[in-house]
């Protein structure tokens, strides 16, 4: 008998609840854990220990974003599933966490690792642009579930905001793989650079026009 794939439509999606932090932290920590920019900042590493400094960054780095920007979370059957985090418009960069946050996060990740994370952000914020849009910082899917629309769904759930608002987006990935995924939702490559020996992706999707104001979904 085959088994029947679950229906993107089983998917709830919702602002992120902050008491569901630290399930987005596991969850963020291990969709990430095996992508090449994560392999190569962690040198070296095994798959734990790369989780570990996944974790370690999210914790610090998630509050912030869901204090100051949108989290997107979807969730099949109760549990959480997939996560998108958006700068909103002229939200870019995010505020740095708290000293505390960030002393804990550089004490769990260590000095090279912590390193390797700046000379990332600071590639890719040298591609930044400068006009007013919105950003995707991170879309991740447990691999358990990826390839069943979760992804999707939560790309088109934010991008139906970004449109209401009739701006551009913009967004990095290390994979090719994704390239599609993202063409199909309006995006194209703006520029390819490399960053820690890791091919780079930035994406551009111009605006739509938007709902009148105030239509809401
Ligand atoms: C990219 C990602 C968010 C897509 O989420 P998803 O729920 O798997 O996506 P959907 O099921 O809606 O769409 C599947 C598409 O994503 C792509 N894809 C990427 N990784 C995939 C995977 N492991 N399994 C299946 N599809 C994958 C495929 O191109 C597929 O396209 P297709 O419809 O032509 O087959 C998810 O695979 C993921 O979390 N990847 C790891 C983290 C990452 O790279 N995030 C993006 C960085 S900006």
């Amino acid at each position: 008998m085959v088994e029947a794939l679950p229906r993107a439509e089983d998917v709830a999606i919702a602002p992120l609840p902050p008491s569901q932090l630290p399930e987005a932290v596991g969850l963020l920590a291990r969709a990430f854990r095996d992508n090449p920019l994560n392999r190569a900042v962690a040198r070296w590493r095994g798959a734990r220990a790369r989780q570990r400094i996944n974790e370690h960054g999210m914790r610090a780095h998630l509050p912030v974003a869901l204090a100051r920007g949108r989290v997107l979370g979807a969730q099949r059957e109760g549990v959480l599933r997939g996560l998108l985090v958006a700068a909103l418009p002229w939200g870019y960069p995010f505020p740095p966490p708290p000293w505390g946050a960030r002393l804990r996060c550089l004490v769990g990740q260590g000095l090279g690792v912590a390193s390797r994370w700046a000379q990332v952000y600071a590639a890719l914020d040298a591609r930044h642009p400068r006009d007013e849009h919105w950003y995707l910082g991170t879309l991740g899917v447990h691999p358990d579930f990826q390839g069943q629309g979760i992804g999707g769904a939560l790309l088109t759930r934010w991008l139906a905001e970004v449109d209401r608002d009739g701006l551009p987006a913009w967004l990095e990935t290390d994979r090719d793989s994704n390239l599609g995924f993202y063409g199909r939702a309006g995006f194209s490559v703006a520029e390819e650079l490399e960053v820690l020996g890791v091919p780079v992706w930035a994406l551009r999707r111009e605006p739509r026009a938007g709902a009148p104001p105030g239509a809401v979904e």
